[in-house]
């Protein structure tokens, strides 16, 4: 790959326990054994900077119901403002490819289409926080939230707070996102990750492979 002008901005969303972590690290691999010369910025949301990631720990510990859905939506956007501006626009400006895990979806999704705030509202925020920056490719990893939710428990968490909001509240969220990969069809990649991670990973890279293919980057093969 040549240096790119612009830099690619790569998002995963997804449910609680949909394998993001796990694909998030295969596709770096991948990048890194296929593209030449290319820097990778690996981040997450919120958090992200310092700053942030301060907010998270707020967002993320704690009982439930502590903050109401328009409490969380600002300060998801109050921390997006931050990694935006610090981290992610000026990767992007050296010309990384960047993967974030979550991003504005997430807010649509639990804070609009489940907790109810208003999506005209969510729009508004998004051009404060993210002055006109969006992902050029969202990959949602689409599973049953049960089971997500059962492998997180396994897993085990001290950041809580929105796995404790209970079964039907995550069933939501699963239907939130399927919704919002219908509505932006062109960004967004709605992937099965209920099979293998390898099996996974295949659709990852594909999604990924004709973004590069389509922006240049590398040649079709
Ligand atoms: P995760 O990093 O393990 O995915 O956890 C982040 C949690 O924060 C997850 O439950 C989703 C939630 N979240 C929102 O509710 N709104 C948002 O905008 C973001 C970025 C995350």
């Amino acid at each position: 790959m040549t240096a790119a002008m612009r830099g690619l901005f790569i998002t995963f969303e997804g449910g609680e326990g949909s394998g993001k972590t796990t694909q998030i690290q295969q596709l770096k691999n991948w990048i890194e054994s296929n593209i030449n010369s290319v820097n990778l910025c690996l981040t997450r949301e919120p958090g992200g900077t310092i700053e942030a990631e301060l907010i998270r720990a707020l967002l993320l510990n704690g009982a439930a119901s502590k903050w109401q859905p328009a409490t969380e939506a600002m300060m998801m956007s109050a921390s997006r403002h931050e990694h935006v501006i610090h981290v992610i626009k000026p990767a992007l400006a050296r010309g990384d490819i960047v993967i974030c895990d979550r991003f504005i979806d997430s807010t649509h999704v639990y804070q609009g289409y489940v907790g109810g705030v208003d999506y005209a509202l969510l729009d508004g925020l998004d051009q404060l926080s993210c002055q006109g920056l969006v992902p050029d490719l969202t990959l949602f990893l689409d599973m049953d939230s049960n089971a997500g939710l059962a492998r997180t428990i396994q897993r085990g968490s001290n950041e809580s707070r929105f796995e404790s909001k209970g079964a039907a509240f995550h069933q939501k969220v699963r239907q939130g996102f399927v919704e919002r990969a219908e509505k932006y069809p062109d960004r967004i990649a709605k992937i099965d990750a209920a099979r293998s991670a390898d099996a996974v990973t295949m659709d990852v890279i594909a999604a990924v492979r004709a973004l590069l293919v389509a922006k240049g980057m590398i040649a079709a093969s």
